[in-house]
């Protein structure tokens, strides 16, 4: 055979291959984003229907700077995962709620002049005591315990205690 007409089936051959290829990643790709298409929505329809409070992991205890406390009411602070505030009471104990909606997840807003909790996601409202004030949420905020040692307020997730 002629050595050019080797090298022409050669470069034809390459250049099938690399449009195969090329094929290749563009179904994955496809296949991809049809998987994606199909799966956002059951994913948003489970992130709806199972409760934030059924997917949380317990979180070591945290101290809590009590000084930080001492010339306010409330304070919000990071604990794991969670957006925590934590609220001096009238009688000077102090109270610290989960501030992940019990509805969908948004962050609660703490509305000091008006004693509660409100969601700017979907209006819901909760008491200063957590409990459901306005649907569309039926579960109350999570509260978190509080407990001092040796003179120092420590937070605590409720599914650490026994
Ligand atoms: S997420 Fe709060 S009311 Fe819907």
């Amino acid at each position: 055979m002629n050595p050019s007409r080797i090298n022409a089936e050669e470069q034809r051959l390459a250049v099938e291959s690399e449009q195969a290829s090329k094929r290749q990643f563009l179904k994955q790709v496809l296949w991809g984003a049809g998987a994606a298409y199909l799966f956002a929505p059951l994913y948003a329809v489970w992130r709806y229907v199972v409760s934030p409070a059924e997917r949380k992991v317990p979180i070591a205890p945290m101290p809590i700077a009590e000084n930080v406390l001492q010339s306010r009411t409330s304070v919000l602070v990071r604990f794991g995962d969670k957006n925590v505030l934590v609220r001096r009471e009238t009688d000077n104990t102090l109270r610290a709620f989960d501030l992940r909606c019990t509805h969908a997840g948004c962050t609660v807003e703490w509305r000091d002049s008006e004693g509660k909790f409100v969601c700017p996601c979907h209006g819901a409202e909760f008491r200063a005591d957590g409990s459901v004030a306005k649907l569309p949420a039926t579960a109350p905020l999570e509260e978190l315990t509080i407990l001092k040692e040796h003179e120092k307020f420590v937070l605590l997730d409720k599914r650490k205690i026994p």
